[in-house]
């Protein structure tokens, strides 16, 4: 199969579901120009993995913010390629009900999709970690520079609105997740290794209440073993192709 089979393939099974949920990960922003968690120049060939784990960051926010105001706060100013545009437009035509997404780059939201699950938080929001109160990047940047480490007036540590190693999953995404993978006919997994639960396990799920698991990726995944349909492609290959048969379904026939 080529990539063109391979999209009318993935078309002609989204169109016959009436509930379709994605799960996507670092994978699909690549071609957005951020690099992914754990492939040969992946984000953890740079910085170690310690840089998302909870107690680094309580016992070493200088340290967390002199490597985030370089690598992870400038993921909000990327913008979204042709993977985030065909899940948008897969959503507008109907043949897509929500997206999981383990990314905190906010690109899926830029393309215009809706109905998403931000299962590891945004990179775009703070807050204080004793009274709550919220803050946006320009404050917590113009801190960093001046201090290293941004403080709320209350005198305590500002963190990221995102999901370190060690925190709880936002109750309300993971509910919201689990809901979704559990009604799904047709789960897709698209740009990740699949090797982070319990992101990971929406497929598992989803899979046990009897949807088809469909997985895209450029390499093997932790799961392609239990999936119904493997596809080992480019992203934006794939997702070009799918762009395309849509359209030439939309075009009328002579
Ligand atoms: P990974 O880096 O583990 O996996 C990304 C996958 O996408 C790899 O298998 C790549 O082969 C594939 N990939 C990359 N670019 C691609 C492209 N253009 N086309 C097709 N495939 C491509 O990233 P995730 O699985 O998203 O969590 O990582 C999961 C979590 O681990 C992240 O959310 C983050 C990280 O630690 C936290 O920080 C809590
Ligand atoms: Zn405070």
């Amino acid at each position: 199969m080529n990539s063109n089979d391979y999209a009318r393939h993935f078309l002609e099974t989204v169109s016959t579901s009436d509930y379709s949920v994605v799960l996507t990960g670092a994978g699909v922003s690549t071609d957005s120009g951020i690099p992914d968690f754990r492939s040969p120049d992946g984000l953890y060939s740079k910085i170690s993995q310690e840089t998302f784990e909870l107690d680094y960051f309580l016992n070493q926010p200088q340290d967390y913010y002199k490597t985030a105001i370089d690598h992870i706060h400038p993921l909000a100013d990327k913008e979204p390629n042709i993977t985030h545009k065909m899940l948008a437009l897969l959503q507008k035509h109907d043949l897509l009900h929500a997206i999981i997404t383990q990314n905190i780059d906010g690109l899926h939201q830029k393309a215009g999709a809706t109905n998403i699950i931000e299962f590891h938080g945004n990179v775009t929001g703070f807050h204080c970690i004793q009274c709550g109160k919220t803050f946006d990047r320009t404050y917590v940047d113009k801190q960093i520079r001046t201090c290293q480490v941004p403080y709320c007036p209350c005198h305590s540590l500002i963190r990221p609105d995102i999901v370190f190693f060690g925190d709880m999953i936002p109750l309300e995404a993971l509910n919201a997740a689990q809901l979704s993978a559990g009604s799904a006919k047709v789960f897709i997994v698209m740009g990740t290794s699949l090797q982070v639960h319990p992101a990971s396990s929406m497929a598992t799920l989803a899979k046990r209440y009897g949807a088809k698991l469909y997985i895209i990726n450029r390499e093997p995944t932790a799961m392609d073993t239990l999936a119904d349909w493997v596809c080992h492609t480019e992203l934006t290959d794939f997702s070009q192709a799918v762009m395309n048969a849509l359209a030439a379904k939309e075009r009328p026939q002579n």
